[in-house]
């Protein structure tokens, strides 16, 4: 049992989702109300502790009318529990389940687990987060729809475990370079080209100076 995964993200050109000092805004105005819009139908987001390290995001729906209810339950894997309390993600807008395995400190655990009723922390896995595991996990816990927002580390994983359903991409008119600059996928990547994740076009749109393409992974 496991959601239903849309892995989204802003890339350029250059399949880059951040700069190589993790500067990471991509899309344009148009996309960010198309990504809240898209937060505030779903039932949770999920992202890679490295994505809160380095943005500190919310993870919420503010950029258009909503209510607390409309937020979605935001999942954070985070094997070493390092989400610092002070982190947005897990303030008192919504509810934020961090995902952690059994190498996080007793001493993070409990200070995580002290933040408040909205935290929950779940031990899936023994070095790394079980992302199977997790998902199965959600889906127990009434999470039908999950949207993955990065970085790139979490969505090669999710990919590689056969988890993601879709793939939206916002591609913005922009060419970062760096041989260090995060892309969409990263992770060990795949050796041959035949073994690449296979998706089929199904819809693409421009959006303000940005194009929308939307993706199903063939499995
Ligand atoms: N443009 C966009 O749409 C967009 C969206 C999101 C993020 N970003 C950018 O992406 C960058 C961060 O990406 P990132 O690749 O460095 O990190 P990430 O994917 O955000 O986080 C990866 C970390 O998650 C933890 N993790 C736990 N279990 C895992 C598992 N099974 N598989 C994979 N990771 C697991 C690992 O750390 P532990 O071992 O410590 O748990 C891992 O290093 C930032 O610069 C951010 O700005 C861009």
């Amino acid at each position: 049992m496991k959601p239903y995964v849309i892995l989204n993200s802003a890339m350029t050109l250059d399949g880059k989702i951040a700069t190589k000092t993790g500067s990471s805004e991509i899309s344009g105005p148009e996309d960010l109300l198309r990504v809240h819009r898209l937060r505030k139908e779903l039932d949770s987001i999920m992202v890679g502790i490295n994505t809160v390290l380095e943005d500190d995001p919310r993870l919420t729906v503010h950029k258009v009318p909503s209510e607390k209810s409309d937020n979605p339950l935001r999942v954070v894997t985070d094997s070493r529990a390092r989400t610092p309390l002070n982190s947005r993600v897990i303030n008192e807008e919504a509810s934020t389940l961090v995902a952690v395995t059994e190498k996080a400190s007793p001493q993070k655990l409990q200070a995580l687990k002290g933040v408040g009723e909205n935290v929950d922390v779940v031990i899936t896995g023994k070095y790394q987060v079980d992302l199977s595991l997790l998902m199965n996990e959600l889906a127990q816990k009434g999470v039908r729809t999950l949207m993955l927002e990065g970085g790139s580390t979490l969505n090669y994983s999710m990919l590689e475990t056969g988890l993601v359903d879709e793939v939206r991409v916002c591609l913005a008119p922009m060419i970062a370079g760096g041989v260090n600059a995060k892309t969409l996928a990263g992770g060990e990547g795949v050796a041959y080209m035949k073994d690449a994740f296979k998706l089929k076009l199904k819809k693409s749109y421009n959006l303000g100076e940005d194009l929308i393409l939307e993706y199903t992974v063939i499995k």
